[in-house]
């Protein structure tokens, strides 16, 4: 197979569409962000990698704390809309409903069927952008979207990130953790 180099840069594959919860003088503010994952099982951590210009980074400076909301593809306006518009510019603590958990600063969207509760385990400078790693203090999830104690795919119907567009998650092409059994050397 030919190979072509596309010279470096930040690619991924496909990423999530989340919402970053924080608030910022006191105000909850809601930011787009696909550069994120899972960071560590034990603890449970998760991290997003955040533009040090974002109003966001003031925030979870500021409190420590913060949230990734997951939104359904039902909520695409609002979820790009906050991925467009500066907290900085305009208030976006209205776009959702906010409510608080635990950590009581870390605003959460009561429209996304799954909001993860984080305090602040480290913010790593890495250049234009800050990795922020969070240590998950508590998943929050609407009851409908929960089967076996987790959250259901096809119910919460998340929305993919991936060459500047919104994505359905489409069809699985086989069981992780199994399937792999199938293989024989040729
Ligand atoms: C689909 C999408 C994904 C984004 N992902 C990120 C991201 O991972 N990190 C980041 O710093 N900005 C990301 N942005 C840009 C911010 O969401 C945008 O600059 C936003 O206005 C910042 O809001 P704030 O200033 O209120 O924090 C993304 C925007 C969109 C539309």
């Amino acid at each position: 197979m030919e190979k072509i180099t596309l010279g470096a840069m930040p690619y991924m594959s496909v990423m999530p569409t989340l919402l970053v919860g924080a608030n910022v003088k006191g105000k909850p503010n809601y930011m787009t962000a696909a550069w994120a994952t899972v960071a560590c099982m034990a603890p449970p951590m998760v991290c997003v990698a955040i533009n040090k210009t974002r109003y966001t980074a003031e925030g979870i400076q500021e409190n420590k704390t913060f949230s990734l909301n997951v939104p359904s593809t039902g909520d695409v306006v609002g979820a790009d809309y906050c991925g467009i518009v500066s907290g900085s510019k305009e208030d976006k603590s209205t776009v959702w409903t906010t409510f608080f958990g635990k950590l009581g600063t870390a605003p959460m969207a009561a429209e996304c069927p799954v909001s993860i509760e984080c305090k602040l385990f480290r913010s790593v400078d890495c250049g234009s952008h800050l990795l922020i790693i969070g240590e998950v203090v508590e998943v929050h999830a609407d009851a409908s979207c929960v089967v076996d104690g987790k959250p259901d795919t096809v119910k919460t119907d998340p929305i993919v990130y991936a060459q500047s567009a919104y994505w359905k998650v489409g069809a699985p092409a086989g069981r992780a953790f199994a399937i792999g059994k199938e293989y024989r050397k040729t």
